[in-house]
């Protein structure tokens, strides 16, 4: 595992995505795990950039992402697919049909069929290269809830009352909030060829120092990632500020990070 710390927010989307952006040059037709939520949106901007500045390619990029609300539907303004629309893919060239988002409104009958058809397809373009998760205020990655099993898949899962609570400010009430989400389950992340997770803000210093630091625990999930042989954890000084080792390199020089300065 290595962790970056970064000054702030800006420059923690930038490293990100220069990640991203090598590896979409490396392998064209790369297979992207994508996350939602407040904390990639950087990301994403850096990214339409590069498209639109240095012309990053997007046409063969297939993108999966994480998790949708159970019960909205596509075009529902809080619905991740359309989170994914505005934020990212209506400003790159990505073909619409290579962009996969969890379908919130599968009859209930169906659900269990519709996540393994999810994770055949996965499977199907060879696995996910690249996979960017966030985390939540309950150490949640995707929507694995505290006590997801290390083992889980994609499946039909009940949001944490944290998680509607922290979730409610994109919403006119908390009531509005979805009770249910699909998610990719731990293990379906975890069978991505490399991870980034990403966090910034005071608010995540303590689930980052948990996640990282803590013992490897289904009670937060992002715990498991100590297990994946390719992590990278990219925090601002402010989610950082609880990590208690203090050997992590911050502002690493291209350089550095080129002879593998990691201390993980
Ligand atoms: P946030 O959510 O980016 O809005 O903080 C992260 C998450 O819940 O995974």
């Amino acid at each position: 595992m290595r962790v970056i710390i970064k000054k702030n927010y800006e420059e923690m989307s930038k490293e990100a995505a220069k990640i991203v952006k090598d590896l979409i040059q490396k392998k064209e037709n790369c297979v992207l795990g994508l996350a939602t939520g407040s904390t990639p949106v950087g990301l994403y901007k850096e990214l339409i950039r590069m498209h639109k500045e240095e012309g990053l390619d997007f046409s063969k990029v297939i993108t999966f992402n994480l998790d949708e609300y159970y019960g909205l539907s596509p075009d529902h303004p809080q619905s991740y697919r359309y989170f994914m629309d505005i934020n990212l893919f209506n400003h790159i060239n990505i073909k619409k049909d290579n962009t996969n988002v969890p379908d919130g409104k599968v009859p209930i009958e169906k659900i269990e069929q519709y996540c393994e058809w999810y994770e055949d397809m996965i499977k199907k373009v060879g696995g996910i290269d690249l996979q960017v998760v966030g985390i939540g205020g309950d150490g949640h990655i995707g929507f694995n809830e505290p006590g997801s099993s290390l083992n889980s898949r994609t499946r039909l899962v009940a949001l944490d009352e944290q998680t509607i609570k922290d979730n409610s400010r994109f919403f006119d009430k908390i009531e509005d909030v979805p009770r249910f989400a699909i998610t990719m389950g731990v293990g379906t992340i975890l069978e991505a060829k490399e991870i980034i997770l990403l966090a910034n803000g005071e608010k995540k210093a303590e689930i980052v120092a948990k996640a990282i630091e803590g013992p490897i625990t289904s009670q937060i999930s992002a715990s498991v990632l100590q297990l994946h042989p390719k992590v990278t954890i990219i925090l601002d000084e402010e989610a950082a500020s609880k990590l208690k080792r203090k050997e992590y390199y911050k502002f690493a020089s291209e350089a550095e990070k080129k002879i593998g300065l990691r201390l993980f």
